[in-house]
């Protein structure tokens, strides 16, 4: 008899297991917040929300009717995995045009959203065992991804009285032989901290001088307020060790179409194309044509939404200085705020729950970002001044 052919009544190991790898993810602590608080809203609690990272503005008219357009034109098939050749052209011109520098649309790779872009670059770069440089507190989905690939994070401390900002000279020291790339994040979630052009500079000069590469995600470059934003790109970093994410998610108040993208030198692009014509094969092809209309068409909607989100930031960061126990830095960008709730004497997992339970507002433990989030909450301000005021008073009221 063939023994590798199992009768059915041999009993053997439950085939439910799932792959090891998966138990290296994380999941953002924004969704899961989100539905705990829709649980709270169908028993009939009010909830403010103040958790998700996600702009409260319709996406612009003009940008909505290219989609239609291009449905109704017939556009419903595959495009190249890179993206469409306008689009990609589109981008080149913009980001030339905004980082100040030569981009090519061979240099440009269109994802659904900007979150698969920063998945691919890790997983075309980074091998088991090599090390990533992030920042800590920082956005979640960096360090799962780093430990999906049994890559291994490197952690830099922000620090509150730098408006968390990072020790270049810390970043130095942190340097080893395995380190492969460095992820930065200006404007960043979650504290909107804006990196300097000097700090950018001395980057990229680490970069050269010990070659590692550097993953800039610059989703919120737009959602910027006292200073002109300064991209790392624009300052002429080693192209050939550089990574530089955006996307149209934040800007366009575009999260549910999934529309990003990344500039990288061709061999980057080369691997990338690997993994996207493997994985999701292209960019859903009408988004893409809403992408070209985006950066083409007029920019008032952009600055509209960026004044509002100024207006707001100035109104919760004053509110929450005005709650005991509460201290909160002005952010220069994005739109969250990240208070240090240290003298309520609670720790920020639990003032988190306290607040949604007791206060009915939505918001996130500084945890969920990394150990480093211990003793802050982040607030999304992505809600009308209205809504925002009513937070503020129940905050106060119930602490
Ligand atoms: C820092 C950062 N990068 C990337 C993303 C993902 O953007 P997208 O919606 O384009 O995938 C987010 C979303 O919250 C983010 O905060």
């Amino acid at each position: 008899m063939d023994k590798t052919i199992l009768s059915p009544s041999i009993s053997r190991e439950p085939n439910d297991r799932l792959a090891d790898r998966i138990s290296f993810l994380g999941l953002e602590g924004a969704f899961q917040v989100l539905a705990k608080a829709k649980q709270l809203e169908k028993q009939g609690k009010e909830i403010i929300h103040l958790e998700i990272g996600e702009p409260d503005f319709k996406t612009p008219n003009n940008i909505t009717k290219a989609a239609i357009q291009s449905l109704n034109s017939g556009e419903t098939y595959y495009t190249p995995s890179s993206g469409f050749p306008e689009l990609k052209e589109q981008i080149a011109y913009y980001i030339s045009h905004t980082r100040n520098a030569e981009v090519s649309s061979q240099e440009v790779f269109v994802t659904p959203g900007a979150k698969m872009m920063i998945f691919f670059a890790i997983m075309a770069l980074v091998e088991k065992g090599e090390e990533v440089i992030l920042s800590d507190p920082a956005y979640p989905t960096y360090h799962s991804l780093i430990q999906l690939v049994e890559g291994t994070p490197v952690f830099l401390t922000l620090d509150e009285n730098k408006n968390f900002t990072f020790d270049i000279k810390e970043l130095e020291r942190k340097i080893t032989h395995k380190t492969r790339m460095l992820i930065l994040n200006s404007p960043q979630n979650p504290t909107g901290s804006v990196l300097s052009s000097e700090d950018l500079e001395r980057i990229a000069f680490l970069s050269k001088k010990y070659d590692f590469w550097v993953l800039s995600d610059e989703i919120y470059s737009r959602i910027v307020y006292d200073t002109p934003y300064t991209s790392y790109y624009s300052i002429h970093p080693p192209k050939n060790r550089t990574i530089l994410i955006d996307g149209f998610s934040k800007t366009y108040a575009m999260t549910g179409w999934r529309l990003g993208y990344g500039i990288m030198p061709n061999a980057l692009i080369e691997a990338v194309t690997k993994l996207a014509n493997n994985t999701h094969a292209c960019t859903c092809t009408f988004v893409q044509k809403a992408g070209i209309e985006a950066l083409a068409g007029p920019q008032e909607e952009v600055e509209k939404m960026t004044a509002e989100f100024k207006k707001r930031r100035d109104c919760i960061v004053q509110g929450l200085n005005e709650i005991p126990g509460f201290h909160c830095q002005n952010p220069g960008g994005a739109f969250y705020v990240f208070p240090n709730i240290q003298k309520t004497g609670m720790t920020s997992g639990k003032l988190a729950d306290f607040l949604l339970e007791k206060a009915g507002v939505a918001c996130l433990s500084g945890k969920a970002f990394g150990a480093g989030g211990e003793g802050f909450l982040r607030f999304s301000y992505a809600n009308s001044i209205e809504k925002i005021q009513k937070a503020l008073a129940q905050i106060k009221n119930v602490l």
